[in-house]
């Protein structure tokens, strides 16, 4: 498969990167094709709503969305990556996500497999819920099929991820397709 990894933290070498690292080596050691999409580091503009698309054609907006557009109308998978902000996904991505209003119908008939990855700081169970249920939300809406979620409650800080049971998690979900 080739599947397209979209990263959404500001940090680099942060949390949620590393669990999407994870994914990378068990998915590669399949055999399968990443191609990784800094999000968070290229040009990518909020969606100004001004419909010029009509929810299927070209984007108002010339930036770098076009090369996540054109990787992910040739994926088989999409990894959606993200630390928690204010219990749901970064602005970095969800501007990702919103930017999906040009090509909807396109990537929706796609009926893509995805997975979310996302890092928080807090461990308890009241953190997560609210950005899984928009994210299973999100796959009903666009017809993607979800492989699982690595929801890495534990996870604030690099020194803290890398002795998280997260880690093995997201290598086994890489590993597992
Ligand atoms: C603006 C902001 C909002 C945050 N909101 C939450 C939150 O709601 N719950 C939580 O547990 N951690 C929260 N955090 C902590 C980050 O999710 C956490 O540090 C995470 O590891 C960052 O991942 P990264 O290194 O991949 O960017 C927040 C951090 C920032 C900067």
């Amino acid at each position: 498969m080739k599947i397209v990894v979209i990263k959404g933290s500001p940090h680099k070498n942060g949390s949620s990167n590393m669990l999407a690292g994870q994914f990378i080596k068990g998915a590669s050691e399949k055999g399968h094709k990443i191609v990784e999409l800094d999000a968070a580091h290229m040009n990518i503009n909020p969606c100004i709503g001004c419909d010029f698309c009509g929810m299927n054609g070209d984007c108002s907006q010339k930036d770098d969305v076009v090369q996540i557009k054109e990787a992910l109308l040739s994926a088989d998978m999409a990894v959606f990556v993200t630390p928690v902000y204010y219990f749901g996904m970064s602005a970095q991505l969800k501007a990702v996500i919103d930017r999906f209003y040009s090509y909807t119908t396109r990537l929706s008939s796609k009926h893509l497999k995805t997975a979310l990855i996302a890092a928080a700081w807090d461990s308890n169970d009241d953190v997560m819920p609210y950005l899984a249920e928009h994210y299973k939300k999100l796959c009903r809406y666009m017809n993607f099929t979800d492989t699982g979620m690595i929801l890495g409650t534990g996870c604030g800080s690099p020194a803290m991820t890398s002795g998280s049971i997260h880690m093995q998690e997201a290598y086994q979900l890489g590993k597992s397709l």
